[in-house]
């Protein structure tokens, strides 16, 4: 086992965990592990509505700007305090909730590969949520202020670019004037822009990008929040004084953490650790490469431009291009390798992937090198032979350990939705007792709409169908993390004994 593997695999294990604690008490959908992404979209648009609330009350001034807050605090705590509360709670549970996504992208290995955009425009989006968040907390102009801007303006200061330097502004009361004020104003309105920017950046390469959350788990963590902020509402500490060093601080850890290690370590070691370890995180999707898989390829003969598969790619790797065969069609479906994942949905869900053709005529419009569709009906003829108990069970790389259940015999594609809905129909009418798709949760599919497209297409929702002739009650579907080994073995029997009762009745 690779030493990489050795440290994703615990955190992986962890995620799975945490996320089949949280399907139960919140159900697939709603699960925020699975959410990380769009409830940091939608936190930051949380900090974006409050912050232009306590901006219509904030004065930009040295002098009144404490005064201002603590008004708004105490005087209107029921409004202004709790939209301040907010603006806090919200601006943390974007870090907590960026911190989980990276981790979690990083553990299940989603981020090398053409996934490498996603990840190395995320590393400037963490820079820009720090001076966004940092900067907020200058303008209260309270002790924590103070401290956290001077620590920053030194730590600026150690690069020598500034001709004066920008500490010097806080060097006396009285030192700060309104004209730098408004310069950490304007910062703190700037950098949330630029950082919105460049989250739109980050999702740029993803089809259809989920950026809002569900909406109960929108509404659930607001209501969360304004719990939070009327149990513990944000406050300020006492207000600034440049003549006297604070001491007694109650740091935001989301956002403060390396303040004291700056403290201690001096603004050297730090600027070490923040460009070092920018860059070897911007790097890591390279270290080391991921070994791919060739693209998969279409064959004119077999396209008829339908468009099925441009779709349903949840990666935006097909482009539909003038026919250039000069067959009778309009388009045909071309792959771009540098953004394709090598998932195989495009294969599942091409019209002419069927399986009731000779071996040599098995050929698809598209369809992976690494695993053909010829491939799959080969490992699916012996799964329907070797299955003791006559169900052939549909795996997928990354998702529950089909192999672990004895009796049936499985096959593992990259995603269950590389097998087109006729190869249900086929393994049914070539002797297979039942069917049964294993696949990742509900929306916790490693190429994000796998799980989704086949429900659909299982269910008559979605192009190709399950054609109306298959019997349903030989077909089973269990969505389910790769930690759901009991469920999957009762899930197994029961469906036996659901088919000899079938073959009871029947006979
Ligand atoms: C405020 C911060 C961030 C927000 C709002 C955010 C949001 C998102 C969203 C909405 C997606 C697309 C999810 C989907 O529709 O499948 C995504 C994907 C991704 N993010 Fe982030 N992200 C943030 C920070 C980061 C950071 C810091 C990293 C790592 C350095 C990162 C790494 C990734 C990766 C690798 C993917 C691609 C997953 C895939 O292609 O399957 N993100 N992010
Ligand atoms: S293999 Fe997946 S990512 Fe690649 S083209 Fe097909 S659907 Fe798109
Ligand atoms: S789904 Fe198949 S037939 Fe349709 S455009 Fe794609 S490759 Fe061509």
């Amino acid at each position: 086992m690779s030493i990489l593997k050795t440290i994703r695999t615990p955190l992986q294990n962890m995620f799975l965990r945490v996320e089949k604690g949280f399907d139960k008490a919140f159900g697939p959908e709603w699960n925020p592990m699975r959410q990380l992404g769009t409830l940091a979209f939608y936190m930051f648009f949380v900090a974006a509505i409050t912050g232009i609330i306590l901006y219509i009350f904030f004065e930009t001034s040295v002098e009144h700007a404490y005064e201002s807050v603590e008004q708004l605090t105490h005087d209107q705590w029921w409004f202004g305090g709790v939209m301040r509360s907010l603006h806090r709670y919200s601006s943390d549970a974007m870090v907590l909730t960026m911190g989980l996504h990276l981790f979690r992208e990083w553990s299940f290995d989603r981020y090398r590969g053409v996934r490498w955009y996603a990840w190395f425009t995320g590393v400037p989006v963490i820079w820009l949520l720090y001076v966004s968040g940092l900067s907020g907390y200058w303008l209260v102009w309270d002790e924590l202020a103070q401290y956290v801007a001077v620590g920053s303006m030194e730590w600026f200061d150690f690069l020598g670019i500034f001709g004066e330097p920008i500490a010097n502004n806080f060097l006396a009361e009285g030192s700060l004037t309104d004209r730098f004020f408004t310069l950490l104003v304007f910062t703190h309105i700037f950098a949330p822009l630029f950082l919105l920017f460049m989250m739109w950046i980050h999702v740029l390469r993803v089809t259809q990008a989920k950026m809002n959350p569900p909406r109960g788990l929108a509404i659930g963590s607001l209501i969360a929040l304004t719990v939070l902020s009327l149990v513990y509402p944000a406050i300020s500490h006492k207000e600034a004084n440049l003549d006297v060093i604070p001491t007694d601080l109650a740091l935001d850890w989301y956002y403060m953490a390396f303040y004291p290690l700056y403290d201690y370590f001096g603004a050297g070691a730090m600027w070490g650790f923040a460009i070092g370890g920018s860059v070897l995180l911007s790097i890591l999707p390279w270290i080391p490469r991921m070994k791919e898989e060739p693209a998969p390829v279409v064959t004119l003969d077999k396209c008829n431009g339908c468009r099925r598969c441009y779709d349903d790619c949840p990666y935006g790797a097909i482009t539909m291009m003038p026919r250039s065969d000069g067959a009778p069609y309009e388009q045909e479906a071309v792959v771009d390798p540098s953004l394709c994942t090598r998932c195989g949905i495009c294969v599942g869900s091409c019209p002419t992937s069927s399986p009731f053709r000779s071996a040599e005529e098995l050929v698809t419009g598209i369809d992976l090198v690494h695993i053909s569709l010829k491939d799959m009906r080969l490992q699916i003829d012996e799964a329907i032979k070797t299955s003791k108990n006559g169900i052939v069970l549909i795996g997928c790389d990354h998702g529950q350990n089909v192999e672990a259940v004895e009796e049936s015999s499985a096959v593992r594609l990259p995603c269950v939705s590389q097998l087109p809905p006729s190869f249900v129909d086929y393994m049914i009418s070539n002797g297979a007792r039942g069917v049964m798709v294993a696949g990742c949760p509900e929306c916790g599919c490693r190429f994000r709409y796998g799980v989704e497209w086949m429900q659909d297409r299982l269910e008559g929702r979605r192009d190709p169908y399950l054609r109306k002739r298959v019997p349903r009650d030989r077909l089973k579907t269990l969505w389910a993390s790769p930690l759901d080994v009991e469920l999957l073995q009762e899930t197994v029997q029961t469906f036996d004994a659901d088919l000899n009762n079938i073959e009871k009745e029947d006979s």
